[in-house]
C-alpha cells in the first residue's frame, strides 16, 4: 500500500502543475488579446512565457498520465500492488472523458497562441475570458469523480 500511496501523491503532484498551466494558459491568451498597445517587447514577453507555459503543461500531463496508469494497472505488472479501479466501474471512464476535454482545451489555447507567429489573430478578450472558466468546471467534475466514484 505504500508504494501505491507514493504513486499517487506523485500522480497529484504533476496533476496539480499541469491543471496550473491548464488555467494560466488563457490568463496569459487574456492579456495577449488586451495588449494590442502596449509595445512589442510586452506582447515578446508575453507570447515566450506562454511557449514555456504550454511546454511544461505537457510534461507535467505526461508524467499525471504515466502514474495515473500505474494507479490503475500497476497491479497487473507489480504483484501486491492495489488497484481502486474495479472492473466495470465507470468513474475512471468518465474521469478520463474530461481530463481528455481538459488536454484538448489546453491544446486549443497552445494553438492560438502559436498562431500568433504566423500572423493569426487571437479571439477576443471576451471570448477568452470564457474560455478561461471551462477547465473549473472539469477540474471539479473530474474531482469528484474519483473522490465519490459514483458508478
Ligand atoms: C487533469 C487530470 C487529472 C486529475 C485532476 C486527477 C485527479 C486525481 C485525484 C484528485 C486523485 C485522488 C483520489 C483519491 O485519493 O481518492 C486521483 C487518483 C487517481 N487517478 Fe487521477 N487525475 C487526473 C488524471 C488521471 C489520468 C490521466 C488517469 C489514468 C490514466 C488517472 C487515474 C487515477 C487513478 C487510477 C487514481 C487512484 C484512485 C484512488 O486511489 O482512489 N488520473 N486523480
Amino acid at each position: 500500500m505504500h508504494a501505491y500511496l507514493i504513486a499517487k501523491t506523485a500522480h497529484l503532484f504533476f496533476v496539480f502543475a499541469f491543471v496550473a498551466s491548464a488555467f494560466y494558459l488563457p490568463r496569459i491568451l487574456v492579456n495577449l488579446a488586451e495588449s494590442r498597445d502596449d509595445g512589442p517587447a510586452v506582447r515578446a514577453r508575453l507570447m515566450l512565457m506562454g511557449r514555456r507555459l504550454y511546454r511544461f503543461g505537457h510534461v507535467m500531463f505526461g508524467l499525471a498520465l504515466l502514474l495515473g496508469v500505474l494507479l490503475w494497472l500497476g497491479y497487473r505488472v507489480f504483484p501486491g500492488f492495489p488497484t481502486m479501479v474495479a472492473p466495470g466501474s465507470g468513474w475512471l471512464h468518465a474521469k478520463l472523458g474530461a481530463v481528455v476535454l481538459m488536454l484538448v482545451h489546453f491544446v486549443v489555447g497552445g494553438r492560438w497562441l502559436k498562431g500568433l507567429d504566423q500572423g493569426r489573430a487571437l479571439p477576443s478578450a471576451g471570448t477568452l475570458r470564457w474560455f478561461n472558466e471551462l477547465p473549473i468546471v472539469l477540474l471539479v467534475a473530474i474531482i469528484w469523480l474519483v473522490l465519490a466514484k459514483p458508478f
